[in-house]
This record gives C-alpha cells, sequence and structure tokens, in this order.
C-alpha cells in the first residue's frame, strides 16, 4: 500500500500545464493526452475506442502559444506537452460512396467513377502534413486518380481512417474512403486468395463454434469470470509466431 502511495506521488510530481477545449488543466507530464484528459476529469465516451492507435477514434489537433503550425496525434498515443492547446475531433463528415464490390473491377477508371471528386485535388499536400500515422497521404490519392489501385492500396495500408485528412483538404477530398476503395479492390481482385481464411469461413458455416457461443451465452457471470479470469490460456508477451495454445479444440 505504501508503495502504490508512493507511486502515485511521483506521477503526479511533475505536473504540466495544457489546455482542453481552452481550459487550463495541469496534468502529468507523463500521460497520452487521452489519460491526461481522464486525468481532468473528462469522460470519454465519443473519441476513444481501441486505445491502442488502430481505431482512429481519437484524432487530435493542436497547437503552442505564439506557434503558427498546427499539429495532428491520436491522443492515445501522444504525450501531452506544456501548453499545448488541444481539441479533439473523433469524427469529421465525408462523403462515402456505395458501390457493390463484386461488381467492380481493377480498371483505372474504377476509383474515379465512384469518388469523381479525385480529380479536384489540387496538390497542395496538406493531408499529408496532417496524418497522424505518417502516411503519404497526396501520394495514395494521386495513385488513386491515375488508377493505380496496388500503389494506393499499399500506401494507404496503415490508415485509421481518423478523418484528420479530410478535415484539412482544401477541395474537400474524402481521402480515407478513397484509400479503403483502394484496399478492397486490391484485397479482392488482385491479391492471391487465403486459402486459410476461406477454411476459417468454411468452418464458421458449418457450425464449428455454436456449441462454444451457446455455452458462453448461458453463462452466468461468475462462470464467464472464472473462464476469463483463472483459466484462459493467454499468449506469452514474447511468444513466436507459431504459437498455439494446448487447447486446440476451437482452432
Ligand atoms: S490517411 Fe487520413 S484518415 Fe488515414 S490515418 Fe492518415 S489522416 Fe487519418
Ligand atoms: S489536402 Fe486535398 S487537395 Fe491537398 S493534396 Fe491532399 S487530397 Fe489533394
Ligand atoms: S483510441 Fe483507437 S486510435 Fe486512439
Amino acid at each position: 500500500m505504501a508503495e502504490e502511495k508512493k507511486k502515485q506521488v511521483d506521477v503526479t510530481a511533475n505536473l504540466v500545464p495544457i489546455f482542453i477545449m481552452g481550459k487550463k488543466y495541469e496534468v502529468p507530464g507523463s500521460l497520452t493526452i487521452q489519460k491526461a484528459m481522464e486525468y481532468a476529469g473528462y469522460l470519454l465516451v465519443r473519441g476513444c475506442g481501441c486505445r491502442g492507435g488502430i481505431c482512429g477514434a481519437c484524432g487530435t489537433i493542436y497547437r503552442f502559444p505564439n506557434d503558427h503550425k498546427l499539429h495532428f496525434g491520436l491522443a492515445c498515443q501522444t504525450v501531452v506537452e506544456p501548453n499545448m492547446y488541444l481539441t479533439q475531433l473523433p469524427f469529421f463528415p465525408a462523403n462515402k460512396s456505395t458501390y457493390d464490390l463484386e461488381k467492380l473491377n481493377t480498371e483505372t477508371d474504377q476509383i474515379a467513377k465512384i469518388y469523381p471528386e479525385v480529380y479536384k485535388c489540387m496538390g497542395c499536400n496538406a493531408c499529408t502534413q496532417s496524418c497522424p500515422m505518417d502516411i503519404e497521404v497526396m501520394e495514395y490519392m494521386a495513385a488513386a486518380i491515375s488508377g493505380d489501385v496496388e500503389k494506393a492500396a499499399e500506401l494507404s495500408f496503415d490508415c485509421v481512417m481518423c478523418g484528420l485528412c479530410t478535415s484539412r483538404c482544401p477541395a474537400e477530398e474524402q481521402q480515407y474512403n478513397v484509400a479503403i476503395l483502394a484496399r478492397r479492390l486490391y484485397g479482392k481482385y488482385m491479391l492471391p486468395k487465403a486459402e486459410h481464411l476461406e477454411e476459417r469461413v468454411k468452418q464458421v458455416n458449418e457450425g464449428r463454434y455454436e456449441v462454444m457461443l451457446k455455452e458462453l451465452m448461458k453463462a452466468d457471470k461468475n462462470e464467464l469470470k472464472r473462464r476469463y479470469v483463472e483459466e484462459r490460456e493467454m499468449e506469452p508477451d514474447m511468444a513466436d509466431e507459431m504459437w498455439e495454445p494446448k487447447d486446440k479444440r476451437y482452432l
């Protein structure tokens, strides 16, 4: 207990001022923006999902005093800095076309037919500069415009759909929706089919997991707790890629 108290004192020893939507807070300087907001009393319902840099829900924009430059980051990945003025942008509206992937192909005009506004891109690079994942957004847009599906898909592979690029675009593009279309086309029509995935889909369709799921649905809280906390076999932190659990019934 004494040890825990000591740790708490250590965490709060280095408080730094930050400004969340214009209001000043003193927060521990070692926290991410997301944890600092919670420390300051915010209950994060929107603007927070995976907490691991994957879901793109926590897009954040910030500036420092006497500095014209805008900075962009994911709140769950970016550590606070003294005097950052920040606001979150958990969602930014973007045109999202509907299409039937089965009826598309990889011809060069395919993306532009669905998102004709790609031709309005003026090559300003504001999108690349705002991407918290350091993606060459302007480059993948250029690839999409020229119909190079493979290049657009590969360049945009790390996109977390945060929408920050879209918020900055003077041509009102929706880069991340263009990018996901490219990746869908690439995955469906250009990459070889993943045989193990097909096999797993077949197993699911044949009901391989039905019994297990029904068991879990019937279990009460204590039973779920026992299975999850006491019995669950977890992959070790340093497991090699061939690691498998001992219980292979549901593999
Ligand atoms: S490309 Fe755009 S939507 Fe994707 S991660 Fe970068 S800024 Fe976010
Ligand atoms: S911000 Fe918009 S206009 Fe500028 S390069 Fe990116 S997509 Fe093109
Ligand atoms: S909460 Fe998912 S990326 Fe930050």
